[in-house]
């Protein structure tokens, strides 16, 4: 949480800033602020707010300079306001500090610091850097004087720092949060995330935990913090820049509702043939004995990435028949897990950064798991911390409320649980032949299913004054009814709760009355039946049901109030295609609501704190 972004070349700074952090203000935004360096004298403006209210203040009084530094902050200590926003400076004034992450001994630290005279503004944990590297500063020089102070410091951090000192850099460190520095003609950026920088260049370094960078117009230099010096190679990004960009939609949220067929197909491209049976994962970096020693499969994740995972249970058990659970990754990493050589840790994280989803991983190394990452994010830590990943090929997503970062996960864990099925005799060539052309059709299935958008958002007119909403539904569909209900709370904040339908009768049947929408995935399939039921319970008790059903039903018309149809497909793939009309469900609502769609309150997109 919090983004990060910084400039160093031949132009004026400030723009850049701007527009950096605008791309990063998913990544928290509840207050602003950028310093640069002109004339060898620093320059900083900050305020609490969005970064449109930092661009209008910036307006009025412009700061200049070839060199900047800037921040978007997602509180984590001390209340959003002028004086907590980032740079923080040191007592001189000669240096500005921004920080993404947590500094866990910072109230050690700080009275310590206070006991040799310094001075505190803020509230943050982040100023105690500030006043580190300010007692370093003369005798060290910034980079090392970083890089000693650093040494003092537990806890999480990306920072970047600049001084009047030595004005014609940054220098930038990472433990924990993600950093990447891009490289431009004569020019350099610093960024928390590659959206924001997609637009400059494609060229990047990662850095890695334990590393900084000093950062001129002309080179990167690195060091670890034993003050050893790294050589990093430059990866190469080949996401399109437009791919950042909202291209005529109101929202990023909607732009990547509508980029899920083509981002489907992306996943799907090169690891799988129409009429073929083979799957291919390149960086798998798993033996087909290794496969087939696996005896259980652990998923862990957080949040929506979670839900992706909890369908994986599922279609493991189904398609590979291995023992399969799920496990929120914030208590996997803390709970003692049993698990040894022989059990499969499957990581599912679009950001690749997530701070427990990365813990479990080690946890999982530790204790000689293998472990595989399903990641959008290439190159991110955990990507590149798990002994295999498989991209998901989403391109970038900027959304709080993830979409097609979900439905991408799903295709791979699908293909995943195709491949464990078939390396483990479960699955013939035939069958898998059927079940990946099956797959292949679901990006149309999906673009037809689109076309629906009207009547959703005529739906959500009508569900747009509720308080409260139930989501419910059986097997595969209980994950997305979940999932449904995730959407609607972080983007319309209407309280809303999803169930195994069969759990209502003991619980939430007694929240039901005509004021309590309910939606009801009733898809085709061994549970329909009994999904019918249900239906008949909420609407005994005056509920409103919404339901999602497959094409081609009938029963399903007297008993909903509202109906939302998608395309027939098999039951392991229904979930791709059922959630979408949910996720259009929250959109609108939230739309009706005049809510910051992709920017939820409280909310941050890639949460990189415990
Ligand atoms: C945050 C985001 C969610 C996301 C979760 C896990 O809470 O708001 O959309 O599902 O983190 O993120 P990850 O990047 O690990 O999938």
């Amino acid at each position: 949480m919090c983004g990060i972004f910084g400039y160093v070349g031949y132009k004026e700074a400030l723009p850049f800033l701007v527009e950096g952090l605008k791309k990063l203000e998913y990544r928290g935004y509840d207050s602003a602020g950028v310093a640069t360096l002109d004339k060898g004298k620093l320059f900083v403006s900050k305020c609490v707010g969005k970064i449109s209210d930092l661009e209008s203040l910036l307006q009025q009084k412009p700061i200049a300079g070839e060199i900047g530094i800037g921040h978007t902050r997602w509180a984590t200590h001390g209340q959003p306001s002028h004086l907590n926003s980032h740079p923080h400076e040191d007592c001189r004034s000669e240096l500005v500090v921004v920080h993404n992450g947590i500094i866990e001994n910072y109230m050690e630290l700080r009275q310590e610091l206070s006991a040799r005279g310094h001075k505190f503004k803020s509230a943050t944990d982040t100023e105690v850097l500030a006043h580190l590297i300010e007692e370093n500063l003369e005798a060290e020089g910034l980079f090392s004087a970083v890089r000693k102070s650093l040494l003092a410091v537990r806890g999480s951090y990306a920072l970047a720092v600049i001084s009047e000192r030595e004005p014609g850099k940054i220098v930038a460190a990472r433990h924990g949060s993600p950093l990447i520095v891009g490289h431009g003609e004569d020019e350099k950026f610093l960024a928390s995330d590659i959206p924001a920088i997609l637009k400059y260049t494609g060229k990047v370094i990662y850095l890695d935990n334990g590393e900084l960078a000093e950062i001129s117009s002309e080179e990167t230099r690195i060091i670890g913090l034993s003050g050893k010096s790294v050589s990093k190679k430059l990866t190469f990004i080949s996401w399109d820049p437009e791919s950042a960009e909202k291209g005529g939609y109101s929202h990023f949220m909607l732009k990547e509702i509508h980029e899920q067929p083509n981002a489907i197909r992306k996943t799907i491209e090169g690891r799988v043939e129409a009429d073929s049976h083979k799957i291919h994962f390149d960086e798998l970096n798993l033996t087909d004995e290794e496969i087939r020693r696996v005896n259980r499969v652990v998923f862990t994740a957080c949040g929506t990435s979670w839900h992706a995972g909890l369908i994986g249970e599922y279609l493991f058990e189904q398609l590979a028949k291995l023992p399969s659970e799920v496990e929120y990754a914030a208590e996997f990493r803390y709970r003692n897990p049993i698990i040894d050589e022989n059990t499969l840790v499957i990581a599912i994280t679009q950001s690749g950064e997530t701070a427990d989803t990365l813990a479990a991983v080690w946890e999982a190394k530790a204790r000689n798991a293998k472990t595989i990452a399903i990641c959008n994010v290439v190159g991110s830590t955990i990507a590149r911390e798990a002994h295999g990943v498989v991209y998901t090929n989403a391109g970038p997503e900027i959304g709080v409320a993830s979409t097609k970062a979900f439905t991408t996960q799903l295709t791979v864990i699908y293909l995943l649980a195709l491949l464990f099925g078939k390396r483990r005799g479960i699955i013939d060539d035939n069958e898998a032949t059927e079940l990946i052309r099956r797959l292949i059709e679901i990006p149309q299935k999906m673009e037809q299913l689109l076309l629906s958008e009207p009547k959703i958002e005529a739906i959500a007119e009508k569900l747009s004054k509720a308080t409260n909403a139930l989501y419910l539904g059986r097997g595969k569909g209980f994950p997305i009814a979940l999932e449904g209900a995730l959407k609607l709370k972080e983007v319309s904040y209407i309280h809303a709760e999803g169930y195994p339908a069969a759990e209502m009768k003991h619980g939430p049947i007694a929240l039901i009355d005509e004021n309590m929408p309910v939606v009801v995935l009733a898809l085709a399939g061994r549970r329909y039946d009994k999904i019918l039921g249900n239906i008949e319970e909420v609407k005994a008790r005056g509920g409103q049901v919404i339901a999602v059903a497959s094409e081609g039903d009938t029963m399903i018309t007297e008993k909903s109030d509202e109906i939302i149809y998608i395309p027939s497909t098999i039951e392991s793939l229904s979930p791709l295609l059922a959630v979408v009309p949910l996720q259009l469900l929250a959109y609108y609502i939230a739309v009706k609501r005049g809510c910051h769609i992709d920017q939820p309150r409280n909310l941050a997109k890639s949460v990189t704190v415990e």
